[in-house]
């Protein structure tokens, strides 16, 4: 099985969600010893901002690319082929300024590509990337989750979840630690509550559809 580890936060050592990404990928293989895991460090290796010479995939252009689009082409199919290889993702996501990292807007902008992760049918829109499990290790300094208020200003996992459903994947599961800029109390108690739901997870995970269908 292929586990993609991803990371976004720009807060390096300091980081709930390197934190959580890292324990939860950590739990994944003691469940699954044989698991393979990449890893891609979208902050070390960013993804250049989507331009117009990022637009090929999109566009349909394959002939006469310029040498900046052949480059930006280059980065779009690696990340997209490494995310469609993977059978389960885990993905950290901060919360930063009610939504995700840019970096990781820009790795989400790379890797939605008509006829590899999406297409549109007469019925309307069809994921393609199906079959996978993809973990979200969000960590937020307030509390957004337990009121109607604040769940509507999170554009942060409600976002990942409408593009991932888009793309295709039905099982998407949340590692949360919100809170952790309320004082020290409050950041133990969040970090305690999204590890217990890390174990949840490792304890009641089902296999990947694609191993299924592989076994
Ligand atoms: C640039 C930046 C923007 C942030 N914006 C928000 C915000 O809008 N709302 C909030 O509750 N916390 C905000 N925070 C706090 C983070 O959500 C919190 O520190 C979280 O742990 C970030 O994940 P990380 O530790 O992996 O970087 C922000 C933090 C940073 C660094």
């Amino acid at each position: 099985m292929q586990l993609l580890h991803i990371d976004s936060a720009i807060t390096g050592a300091n980081s709930v969600s390197r934190q959580l990404t890292a324990q939860t990928v950590a739990a994944w293989q003691a469940q699954h010893p044989g698991t393979q895991v990449s890893y891609l460090d979208l902050v070390a290796n960013a993804p250049a901002h989507f331009t117009s010479d990022a637009m090929a995939p999109r566009t349909g252009q394959t002939e006469d690319l310029s040498a900046a689009q052949q480059r930006e082409n280059a980065v779009s199919e690696q990340l997209v082929s490494q995310f469609l290889a993977a059978d389960v993702v885990v993905i950290g996501a901060p919360f930063y300024n009610f939504s995700i990292p840019s970096q990781l807007k820009a790795w989400i902008d790379r890797i939605a590509q008509p006829g590899r992760t999406f297409r549109y049918t007469a019925s309307g829109p069809e994921g393609l990337a199906t079959g996978k499990t993809v973990i979200i290790a969000s960590s937020r300094g307030g509390v957004y989750s337990t009121s109607e208020g604040g769940r509507a200003m999170e554009h942060q996992e409600s976002y990942l979840q409408t593009v991932l459903g888009f793309f295709g994947v039905t099982d998407v599961r949340f590692v949360r630690a919100e809170g952790v800029g309320m004082g020290e109390a409050a950041k133990a108690a969040a970090l305690a509550s999204a590890t217990q739901s890390i174990r949840e997870h490792a304890a009641s995970h089902p296999t990947p559809a694609r191993d299924m269908q592989a076994a």
